[in-house]
């Protein structure tokens, strides 16, 4: 008797999961796996673990979290090492033309990394995806920035007010800001904007730069994510941030700055008035009223274009 019941249940879960050996994990199955304060995400061989209890909402506006001990210290120093003599002088994008050009507001020295040069480098860039839940992919390879004494760099946006800066991979979505060193006084990351600017409590160890807005003192191996589009895909004017100038010591820090869409891939076809879709579920969308329900990503903005301005017969080709 009791075989037979089993039998029975055996067939009515192949009826549900018809394929669950190849791809769908059966659900208590995969319930069981999600349990634990822990979130692993396999990419490539290497599991990225993220631990949820060291992550603080710093605010809302802008959006902004605190990951104490995203780095280990010898991730820091392995960082620190590959950059220690490529560092050139900083560049920001010229407001107008996009072009990289040479600015008081910034006076740091950096170098870009290559997207996973290394196994150290792929594992952060896996954990950076696994914490924001963006892909790795539409990332732009580290940025590693060293300031010395004096060293600083104005409050900025780090959305692009041009165009072109924005073809490959669309606006900047958000700012993953890792420390990689101590700094005894200044070179605070601060945000004049923020909403909670007037009630953080500020401490006498902090520069006067840094009270002159949010601020978050750097402190090694922790990373600051911040978003510099609302949720709504507009640019988040609170998302304005400096870092302040080093007064004691020195600061290093490394950047990931991750885009709407993917930053490997040339996806953009719209480029200089080309007029093209970027999807190819845009016709359907287009028939779908997506124009009119969803204009910033089917047409565009003020400042980008959308993804299907081809099928919304917004251009001409
Ligand atoms: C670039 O444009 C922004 C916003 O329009 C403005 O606040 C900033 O001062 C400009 N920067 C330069 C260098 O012109
Ligand atoms: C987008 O969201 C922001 C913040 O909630 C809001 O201030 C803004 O008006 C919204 N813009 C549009 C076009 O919906």
């Amino acid at each position: 008797m009791g075989s037979k019941y089993l039998l029975a249940f055996a067939f009515l879960v192949l009826a549900f999961f018809p394929d669950s050996s190849r791809s769908a994990i059966p659900r208590w199955l995969g319930e069981q796996k999600m349990r634990g304060s822990v979130i692993r995400m396999k990419t490539g061989g290497s599991s990225a673990a993220i631990d949820p209890t060291r992550v603080t909402q710093l605010s809302w506006r802008p959006r902004a979290f605190l990951y104490k001990g995203f780095l280990s210290n010898e991730e820091c120093d392995h960082l620190m090492d590959m950059a220690r003599d490529k560092l050139e002088k900083s560049m920001v994008a010229d407001n107008e033309s996009g072009k990289s050009i040479a600015s008081e507001v910034r006076t740091s020295s950096g170098m870009f990394l290559g997207k996973a040069q290394d196994e150290v480098v792929a594992e952060i860039e896996a954990r950076i995806a696994a914490w924001t839940f963006l892909p790795a992919e539409n990332g732009e390879s580290i940025q590693i920035l060293h300031y010395e004494h004096g060293q600083k760099y104005e409050p900025h946006y780090d959305y692009f007010h041009d165009k072109a800066n924005q073809e490959l991979g669309g606006h900047r979505v958000a700012t993953v800001l890792m420390y990689l060193s101590n700094v005894e006084k200044g070179g605070e990351t601060v945000f004049p904007n923020a909403e909670g600017k007037l009630t953080q409590p500020k401490s006498d160890d902090l520069s006067d730069c840094a009270k002159n807005g949010y601020s978050v003192k750097p402190m090694k191996g922790d990373a600051l994510l911040f978003f510099s589009l609302h949720l709504n895909a507009t640019t988040d004017t609170s998302s304005l941030h400096g870092s302040c100038p080093v007064i004691e010591g020195e600061k290093w820090s490394a950047t990931k700055w991750i885009h709407v869409r993917s930053f490997d891939k040339l996806t953009r076809n719209s480029v200089d008035g080309e007029c093209k879709d970027d999807n190819v579920n845009c016709p359907m969308w287009a028939r779908a009223g997506e124009c009119q329900k969803n204009p910033v990503y089917m047409v565009g903005s003020e400042d980008s274009y959308g993804s299907c301005r081809k099928s919304c017969k917004v251009c001409s080709s």
